[in-house]
């Protein structure tokens, strides 16, 4: 379901959203391995910049495995703990579970210092569309769906669900905006799917990839081209591929196809935000 983040909504959400980070110990963030800056919603970033934080780097499983550890490293800090997850596929549950009690360690602490016996970490998951926030709540939650009850400080119809003795999680996640300023970030979320591709052209998206592709991962693009040569020209390029993979004078439908192939690893794990340009140049 597409949103229209037009500034009214998106000032409404950015209101409930510090409202129910003010409810937690710790924000679950959960980012697309293969935008990790692309699908960071700056004002969340700011909000949490002093709480406890558990970055999760998901859809790895999809991502470049060196930038998904680059990214890792740049994320961790005194407050920051990073865990890069397929959800989808291995849960890397205990993983998950260790970061959330790590980040919270100082808060337990001053709670066991208080007197408090057993405490209760609250928590919730917050990102853009689609990065897997509910895939993750689930594998939290688990068989575990017993709810723990409307609590004072929730907003009627949210409820605390039990992930373990120690741990609670707010039932439904927090859907922040995607960055839409810069076109290039709209193109990267088109591209791995973030951003309905109806409201881009197939062939604009098609074509940054390739251009993409031919940059950082040429390898991989030649692997897939196999016998097509091309000069520079990537538009004449997507049209040799659109007829040498049997789709005739149909561009439209074989951008589609192509940018479906790249999303399901067709060509290999790619990652669509780097730290700095020698990233890439080392790596191929
Ligand atoms: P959201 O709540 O943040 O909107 O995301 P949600 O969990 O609904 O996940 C969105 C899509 O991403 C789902 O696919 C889900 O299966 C997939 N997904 C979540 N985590 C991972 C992961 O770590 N790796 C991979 N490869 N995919 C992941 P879908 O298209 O809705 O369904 P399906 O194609 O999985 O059946």
């Amino acid at each position: 379901q597409k949103i229209n983040w037009y500034p009214g909504h998106m000032n409404k959400a950015k209101n409930q959203i510090e409202e129910r980070l003010s409810l937690v110990d710790v924000v679950i963030e959960v980012l697309d391995a293969r935008v990790p800056e692309s699908s960071r919603n700056p004002v969340v970033a700011k909000l949490t910049e002093n709480k406890p934080k558990v970055i999760v780097l998901n859809k790895s499983d999809l991502a470049d495995p060196k930038l998904t550890k680059r990214w890792k490293n740049h994320y961790e800090n005194e407050t920051t703990v990073v865990v890069s997850l397929d959800s989808k596929h291995n849960s890397k549950l205990p993983e998950l579970l260790k970061a959330i009690k790590q980040a919270s360690a100082a808060k337990i602490e001053k709670l066991t210092q208080k007197g408090v016996v057993n405490p209760i970490i609250r928590a919730i998951c917050v990102g853009i569309p689609n990065c897997g926030k509910s895939t993750i709540l689930n594998r939290l939650v688990g068989k575990n769906v017993a709810v723990v009850g409307n609590k004072p400080g929730v907003t009627k119809n949210q409820n605390w669900l039990k992930v373990n003795q120690q741990i609670e999680l707010l039932d439904t996640p927090g859907i922040l905006w995607p960055k839409f300023e810069d076109p290039k970030v709209g193109m990267k979320l088109a591209a791995i799917g973030s951003i309905k591709e109806t409201v881009f052209q197939f062939d604009d998206v098609a074509l940054f990839l390739l251009d993409y592709l031919h940059a950082f991962y040429p390898k991989q693009l030649d692997k897939y081209l196999n016998t097509i040569e091309f000069d520079d020209n990537l538009p004449d390029l997507l049209m040799s591929m659109t007829q040498k993979f049997g789709f005739r004078e149909d561009y439209d439908r074989y951008s589609y196809h192509f940018i479906q192939q790249v999303r399901k690893l067709k060509l290999g794990q790619f990652t669509f935000d780097f730290l700095t340009e020698v990233d890439h140049e080392n790596d191929n």
